[in-house]
């Protein structure tokens, strides 16, 4: 996965966070190719970690400037966490699979593009519009 145009949201901080986690994104897929198996659960580990973080950062952004309707947003994130679990501990009994591979290539990278389109660029653009004055 590389990091593209298409997934710039104009939040400087989001984009350099959104730029790092497609790093690690590209690291743990390259163990995941190199058919070292026993070093997989460790990189997915430090991915999980890293997008644990980059969800912190965004949700201390919304609280910061108390945006209403962040549920569905924060809904995501639980929901993206959860499904990377899932897929470690299976990792971790079975080893990579076949279904790992379809799944780490596929819809763990294929998620992370639909999120920034269903509900970061809305934050982004909510962030970049000038907070309420006072007086
Ligand atoms: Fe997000
Ligand atoms: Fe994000």
């Amino acid at each position: 996965m590389v990091w593209d145009y298409d997934l710039e949201t104009r939040h400087t901080g989001i984009d350099q966070d959104h730029q790092e986690v497609v790093a690690f994104l590209a690291a743990f897929l390259k163990v995941l190719d190199s058919r070292h198996d026993d070093r997989v659960p460790g990189a997915l580990a430090m991915l999980y970690d890293r997008i644990a973080k980059h969800f912190a950062y965004e949700e201390r952004l919304m609280v910061d400037r108390a945006l209403p309707a962040t549920a569905a947003h924060t809904g995501a994130h639980r929901s993206f966490l959860d499904d990377i679990r899932t897929h470690a501990e299976r990792v971790a009994t079975e080893g990579s699979t076949e279904a790992f591979r379809q799944w780490a290539h596929g819809q763990l990278v294929s998620w992370f593009r639909a999120h920034i389109k269903a509900h970061d660029l809305a934050l982004a653009q909510a962030l970049n519009e000038p907070g309420p004055t006072r007086g």
